[in-house]
């Protein structure tokens, strides 16, 4: 069978986060009360209205394929959001509607990249965009980060060369929660534009944040805009990761060449699920307003009670803090967390930081209780 295998699947490394999952799915099995903190999506439900909307659209008969880039009403509640929410304004032509935002960026990797071109992806960086980028031919530029674990801006010029097509810009970040601020994406915007690349801007936590507003580097200038290629989606936002809606906000032409290659592989995405995505859009904030509140309640909770000895970046959105326990090697300290304090959490490594794991608080305030005693009893075991 190996000899079937592409060159290009091999070059894909095995990740250290589906080992350690299937350990602790496996001692669960067994009886062993784990505490799962690996999860990447809201431990809430769809609310009811959203579920509501999507069971009137098969009663009414919206069952057949949708226009390529989406259904037009969709984005239509895109484009209104982008005006609304992000100052941003864009054409019904320049949004392109996918199977989940991991499909839109991996159709924009398809189609901006040539065999060799290089992708600026900022460690540490969701696990994706390193294998998509290399699945589409190209070639991931890992870029260092400072002491407030963002882009590290002398790294970042000096890996800039002939062959780089664009950056990855991640705001709220997973694995880390942090949040940049304007003055720190100006500064990123300043390069961008001075060498001509694209910025992929995924914005998929952008809801998801608690003590500042969201900024789209796109909203900084028409320049910066027309090199700008918004991701976002539905899945976090709204408790819909399981429904795969997705989508981008970019030039037209850009748009159309990511709607060739979406017309030629999935069509577009599930009808139904761009109804119950289209009545998200349109409702907005009521719809997450109690989830976000909860995500800062759990946020503060963990902040005020992990023990002091460790250290991470002060997370401001999304779901997740990336602790450092004595330097402890990532591989290492999930294991010993797992085997000796029954906590399943996820290797730094495959965010390309080996001395930092990532804990995802989308789990109840009584599981982290439990998690910080346990927590706490394993550094008292470490001094
Ligand atoms: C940073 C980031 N981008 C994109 C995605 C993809 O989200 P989806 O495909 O569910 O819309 C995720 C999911 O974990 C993510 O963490």
């Amino acid at each position: 069978m190996e000899n079937f295998i592409s060159e290009r699947t091999k070059l894909l490394k095995p990740s250290a986060t589906l080992y350690l999952n299937r350990k602790a799915k496996e001692m669960k099995m067994k009886g062993f009360d784990i505490i799962n903190l690996t999860v990447g999506e809201p431990d809430f439900d769809t609310p009811w209205e959203i579920k509501e909307y999507a069971i009137k659209a098969i009663k009414d008969g919206y069952t057949k394929y949708t226009e390529e880039k989406g259904l037009k009403e969709l984005r239509e509640a895109i484009c209104e959001k982008l005006e609304k929410e992000n100052n941003l304004n864009y054409d019904l032509e320049e949004i392109v509607v996918s199977n989940g935002a991991k499909h839109s960026l991996f159709n924009i990797f398809m189609s901006i990249l040539n065999t060799g071109d290089e992708v600026i992806i900022p460690i540490p960086y969701w696990v994706s965009y390193p294998a998509m980028v290399i699945i589409c031919g190209g070639i991931p530029v890992f870029c260092k980060y400072n002491d407030k674990f963002k882009i590290d801006i002398d790294h970042l010029k000096s890996k800039i060369s002939k062959k780089t097509k664009a950056i990855v810009l991640n705001t709220p970040s997973n694995p880390t929660g942090i949040v940049y601020d304007k003055k720190e994406i100006e500064e990123i915007a300043e390069i961008i534009i001075k060498n001509k690349i694209l910025c992929i801007s995924d914005e998929v936590y952008e809801k998801i944040i608690f003590d500042k507003e969201h900024i789209s580097i796109a909203s900084l200038s028409e320049d910066m805009k027309n090199l700008t290629i918004i991701v976002n989606g539905v899945s976090k936002t709204f408790a819909m990761t399981g429904w795969r809606i997705g989508y981008i906000a970019c030039k037209k032409e850009m748009a159309d060449s990511i709607a060739k290659i979406q017309g030629q592989t999935t069509s577009a995405p599930s009808s139904i699920s761009q109804k119950a995505a289209y009545y998200a859009i349109k409702e907005g904030e009521n719809l997450y307003k109690n989830m976000v509140e909860e995500f800062k309640k759990r946020r503060d909770f963990l902040v005020k009670n992990l023990p002091n000895i460790i250290k991470y970046p002060y997370p401001e959105g999304a779901f997740y803090m990336f602790l450092n326990i004595k330097d402890i090697n990532s591989k290492e300290l999930s294991e010993k967390l797992l085997m000796e304090k029954l906590i399943a959490v996820v290797p730094g490594e495959d965010f390309g930081v080996d001395n930092y794991i990532r804990i995802s608080y989308a789990t109840s305030i009584e599981n982290l209780k439990k998690a910080i005693e346990r927590i706490n009893e394993f550094v008292e075991e470490l001094i």
